[in-house]
């Protein structure tokens, strides 16, 4: 199977690669109203590591809350938490160390280290630390010759995996890694070059025999529109960064090169929404939920309505529900919303069918086929003032003539619903549905 990518862009994707130019330069003359081709697929095959994340991979990753001070005691908190909150049991299973756990040089016969002073016993102690709590265990690296940190110069080094793929593949493999975070950090954008990259660590994950969760990101620090959104990725990676870092705000006005806030990173779900499919996932990035912000900036933190959106909005989408808070110090909302297992179930449906939008009136209107033969439907308002959402039974794709339940899944308060269904929507709020036929009991 290796080096199969390669072979099907010079085939039947190269064809596509005149549509995905002139997509991109629509993309970038007209932001927001550009939709993207969804014929531009990058690799023929569907599934990147056979095996893994058959619904979406669910977990925790010490970026947003840590940086580049994370150590092998806050990841082992965060461990502990996750099962003593019941969060594990809800479904987060992976436990990613994000940028900044090595040593800013390799051995001298080329291996990567941990850094000793913060991960004093070594990663393979810390992946059994977090496998004998029925936990999975995920790292990061750079197909570059920098990691993102080193590229932004917060931390010091030039350890990234370029010309040292197989190996690390290998040294992952053997300290008990299940879930990689790949990142592209660097301002080359050349999409040949992006494709072999990526495709050579999923070729080495591939030749270790171990199943890997390939998380890749392929738009960090790419100058222009993000080559996530544009492209479909699906068999490259498990799951791909659609878009760029999502921060605990609503909305940074950067464009989209730069960092996000959570309605416009939904403002884009409509390009790549439907790329989505079991074993292949659009990542639009970790939740923000519970996450500290800073004062007086476009990203204070997330509002309660906010918080709904991203976490119902990310599980209508079946996206990864990668949380990014201090474990240890969430407060009784965060834990509620993170552990809600009505949301949870419609972000895990083993259907995996893709969310598509539909034609609302007073907001947008998301809806999934679920697969007990319901469907979930958001109603999400992207506005600043408060609204009256409401959608027609036709307008879901449900035919009238049977009765319908519909069950809110924040309050769990059950209606019938005539021929069509609204409730009125807080500001930067979503209600959340799931609707089936009233059955006889
Ligand atoms: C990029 C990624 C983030 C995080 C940092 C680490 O910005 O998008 O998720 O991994 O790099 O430096």
């Amino acid at each position: 199977m290796s080096g199969e990518p390669s072979g099907s862009r010079r085939g039947p994707v190269a064809g596509t690669l005149a549509v995905a130019l002139s997509v991109v330069l629509l993309f970038l003359g007209c932001a927001a109203s550009a939709p993207v081709s969804d014929t531009v697929r990058l690799s023929r095959a569907t599934v990147a590591i056979p095996g893994v994340a058959p619904t979406p991979p669910m977990g925790w990753n010490s970026w947003n809350s840590y940086g580049c001070t994370v150590n092998a005691q806050a990841v082992e908190l965060a461990a502990d938490t996750l099962v003593a909150s019941g969060m594990r049991d809800a479904g987060y299973r992976y436990v990613v160390v994000d940028d900044c756990w090595f040593l800013p040089q390799r051995t001298s016969s080329g291996a990567l280290q941990a850094d000793p002073k913060r991960f004093p016993q070594g990663m393979r102690a810390l992946a059994d630390y977090v496998h004998a709590r029925g936990l999975k265990f995920g790292i990061y690296q750079s197909p570059n010759a920098r990691t993102c940190a080193q590229i932004a110069g917060t931390y010091p080094g030039s350890t990234g995996s370029a010309g040292h793929e197989a190996a690390d593949a290998r040294t992952f493999a053997s300290w008990g890694v299940d879930y990689l975070k790949y990142d592209w950090c660097s301002p080359d954008s050349d999409l040949d070059r992006q494709i072999d990259d990526f495709t050579r660590m999923r070729d080495a994950l591939r030749a270790t025999g171990r199943p890997v969760v390939y998380s890749i990101n392929p738009n960090s620090d790419v100058p222009e529109a993000p080559p996530g959104t544009i492209f479909d990725w699906s068999g490259i990676g498990t799951l791909w960064r659609t878009t760029n870092d999502a921060y605990p705000g609503w909305a940074l006005g950067q464009g989209l090169a730069g960092d996000q806030g959570i309605r416009e990173i939904l403002d884009t779900a409509s390009w790549w929404a439907a790329r989505t499919g079991p074993g292949h996932w659009a990542d639009p990035d970790m939740l923000a939920v519970g996450v500290a912000g800073v004062a007086g900036t476009a990203y204070p933190g997330l509002t309660p309505a906010e918080e709904r959106t991203q976490f119902g909005m990310w599980s209508l989408l079946a996206a990864p529900l990668i949380a990014g808070n201090a474990l240890p110090y969430m407060d009784e909302t965060t834990w509620r919303l993170l552990t809600d297992r009505d949301v949870i179930a419609v972000d895990q449906d083993p259907l995996a069918a893709p969310a598509t939008v539909v034609p609302g009136t007073g907001g947008k209107v998301w809806r999934r086929t679920l697969s007990d033969g319901s469907m979930a439907v958001a109603l999400w308002n992207s506005g600043d003032a408060d609204a009256r959402i409401s959608i027609s039974l036709a307008d879901l794709g449900l035919p009238a003539g049977n009765g319908y339940l519909a069950r809110n899944l924040w309050t769990g308060t059950r209606t019938t619903v005539g021929n069509s269904i609204g409730a009125q929507v807080s500001a930067h709020d979503t209600v959340l549905l799931r609707i089936g036929p009233i059955r006889a009991s």
